[in-house]
């Protein structure tokens, strides 16, 4: 076993399947939702984003919530008094996607340390956390609320080796967001993409070390390396 294997791992998108509110959004807004959670996603990472470049940070908690007003005001939806907080609990009870426990398990019986670090403040996270049960596997929970930007600012993914007391490079970071495993590649990580919807890698100049279509393969990588070489690859 290797005392220094530390893994961080994204939260939303990749343990945790943020279109899982679109069954809540379809009861609510028939033949929309969909589209709404779409919408609603891509908005949330647009301004986290945007609020970063411009340096107006502001918790995930309301960034998420102006994304799901706008969105439901792009696509015209009317919504009643409440729909909005219906949705927005919602994200207290996102479903991990099903390879998510075994791949953790795995890494966890190994004697890897593991975290997440996410965009999310770090209520949310243990919230989301606990109600999934993947708490049970996670040792370190890094909020970009520390940094008060968000990923890919440098300063987010510098929560990790400043945690962890190791070398970006000693860490793997696992994400499914291609831009944010690229961000993690350019501050240095060992970083892997769970490409579960078989997508295009992002043109910025940058290759996450490994990539596979599952968390299962994250883990395949995770062991390899440190198997093979004791720790992981500069
Ligand atoms: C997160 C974003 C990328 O969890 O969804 O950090």
């Amino acid at each position: 076993m290797n005392q220094g294997a530390a893994v961080l791992f994204d939260v939303f998108g990749t343990l945790l399947d943020v279109y899982s509110v679109t069954r809540r959004a379809e009861e609510l807004f028939a033949g929309n939702g969909e589209q709404l959670a779409r919408l609603w996603r891509e908005k949330q990472i647009q301004y986290s984003q945007l609020r970063t470049m411009a340096g107006r940070y502001a918790s995930f908690a309301s960034v998420t919530r102006d994304a799901l007003e706008y969105s439901l005001e792009a696509l015209k939806l009317n919504a009643a008094p409440g729909d909005v907080g219906r949705l927005l609990d919602e994200y207290k009870r996102l479903a991990p996607f099903v390879d998510v426990a075994p791949a953790l398990a795995r890494l966890h019986d190994s004697g890897a340390r593991l975290g997440v670090l996410s965009n999310g403040d770090s209520e949310m996270l243990e919230t989301v956390l606990v109600t999934s049960g993947l708490h049970r596997y996670i040792d370190l929970v890094l909020s970009a609320e520390q940094a008060r930007a968000f990923k890919t600012a440098p300063s987010v993914y510098a929560l990790g080796p400043r945690a962890l007391k190791v070398q970006p490079h000693q860490i793997v970071f696992v994400s499914s967001n291609c831009w944010d495993a690229c961000g993690a590649a350019w501050y240095g990580y060992t970083s892997f993409w769970v490409n579960r919807a078989a997508a295009p890698l992002e043109h910025l100049g940058v290759k996450p070390s490994g990539v596979g279509e599952s968390l299962s393969e994250a883990a395949e990588f995770v062991l390899q390396n440190i198997h093979q070489q004791g720790e992981l690859p500069a």
